[in-house]
């Protein structure tokens, strides 16, 4: 069946001239340490309490799949679509619910995990538009988090580690869609630069 016009199309990794991942920031082992202790606190803190992890797609599909495997109290799993970067490098500043979540989450106690905290736009968004849900709570866990010069205030309960202001590739993190795959956490590096 052909595909609708409005449906993106798949344009494969840059081409070998393009951006290419850098330095690496984070490697796979640091991950799996930074993971295994957020699911520690995360299971200390919800026993007993039945918490709804809401995963904001796509880029934090990778750390979720990892972080669920290190949670050892029965939660349930949700997902929203988002978006505010689009292809470009910069947060647009504006985000676009692309899927909401399947369930209510009224009572709940909600988690929202994250990949990347970065101007805090789409978290400070989020989380006001889930509270309106009349969740039990809303909390937030994030693997990365940006030093930028002026972050939109949301509080974040976990922080996996906090970055210097530079652009991250790898580990579900994307740049124009490529590099989701890397098992380490790189900087995305240009070829002037290189
Ligand atoms: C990234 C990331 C966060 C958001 C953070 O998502 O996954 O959701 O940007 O940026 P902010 O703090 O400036 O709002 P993106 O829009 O790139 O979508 P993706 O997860 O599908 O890659």
């Amino acid at each position: 069946m052909p595909e609708s016009s409005s449906v993106p199309s798949f344009t494969g990794s840059p081409a070998p001239a393009g951006p290419a991942p850098g330095r690496v920031l984070l490697d796979a082992d640091q991950i799996a340490a930074i993971v295994a202790r957020l699911g520690t606190e995360i299971s200390r803190d919800y026993a007993g309490r039945d918490p709804v992890l809401v995963n904001l797609l796509k880029g934090g599909v990778v750390f979720l799949a990892d972080l669920i495997r290190r949670i050892t109290v029965p939660h349930h799993i949700e997902f929203m679509k988002v978006s505010s970067y689009g292809d470009g490098m910069e947060s647009s500043g504006t985000v676009r619910i692309i899927d909401d979540l399947e369930r209510n989450v009224a009572g709940r106690d909600v988690l929202i995990v994250e990949d990347i905290v970065d101007t805090g736009t789409t978290l400070a968004y989020i989380r006001d538009m889930l509270a309106l849900r009349r969740p039990r709570s809303v909390e937030v866990c994030t693997l990365l988090r940006k030093n930028v010069a002026t972050p939109v205030p949301v509080d974040i309960r976990y922080v996996g580690r906090d970055i210097p202001d530079v652009f991250v590739v790898g580990y579900g993190l994307d740049y124009n869609e490529a590099f989701r795959h890397l098992p380490h956490i790189a900087t995305l590096e240009f070829p002037e630069a290189r």
